[in-house]
């Protein structure tokens, strides 16, 4: 039996081909990080395989693709669960409460941080660094959204709404 190998969709093309289309024509690898942000919403996480059709769609060698991949935290390498939240933990939010919210959400959850549930609805990463909403902290990020000056009872409202 043949094993599938995972490629990109004529999707996924037309919208790293709007990446690259930003960019001069020499440096299509400037697309990069638009190219895998798009991957990953359609996959819900970067396989080492959809990782390197991208590489070779942008003519980058495989390893560069790796190296950005696993630099940047938005980044998932193994499946994950469907909502993706991130509790910022620097010192804005720390300062208001952080901490408490990581409990609400461990215990919420029924997980630790770095952490998926068992239905596979949430993902709870590893505490992230400033998000740059320390106007509002403490603050999460779930999915693509910012969510500020939380209490543990504004976490649940969030939480509730998803499917
Ligand atoms: S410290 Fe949390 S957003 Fe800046």
């Amino acid at each position: 039996m043949v094993e599938e190998r995972e490629s990109l969709t004529n999707h996924l093309r037309a919208e790293i081909d709007a990446w690259t289309a930003r960019f001069p024509k020499d440096q299509k690898q400037s697309a990069v990080l638009g190219a895998l942000s798009a991957v990953q919403h359609e996959h819900g996480w970067l396989s080492t395989e959809l990782m390197d059709a991208v590489a070779d769609y942008l003519g980058m060698p495989r390893i560069a693709i790796y190296e950005v991949a696993t630099f940047y935290s938005m980044y998932e390498l193994e499946p994950v669960g469907r909502h993706s939240i991130s509790v910022c933990t620097n010192v804005s939010c720390m300062l208001r409460g952080s901490e408490e919210i990581v409990a609400h959400l461990e215990k919420k959850l029924g997980i630790k941080t770095g952490q998926s549930t068992p239905d596979g609805r949430f993902y709870l990463k590893q505490e992230e660094e400033c998000l740059a909403a320390c106007c509002g902290a403490p603050m999460i990020q779930v999915d693509h959204v910012y969510h500020e000056n939380l209490t543990p009872n504004k976490v649940d409202e969030i939480l509730d709404k998803l499917d």
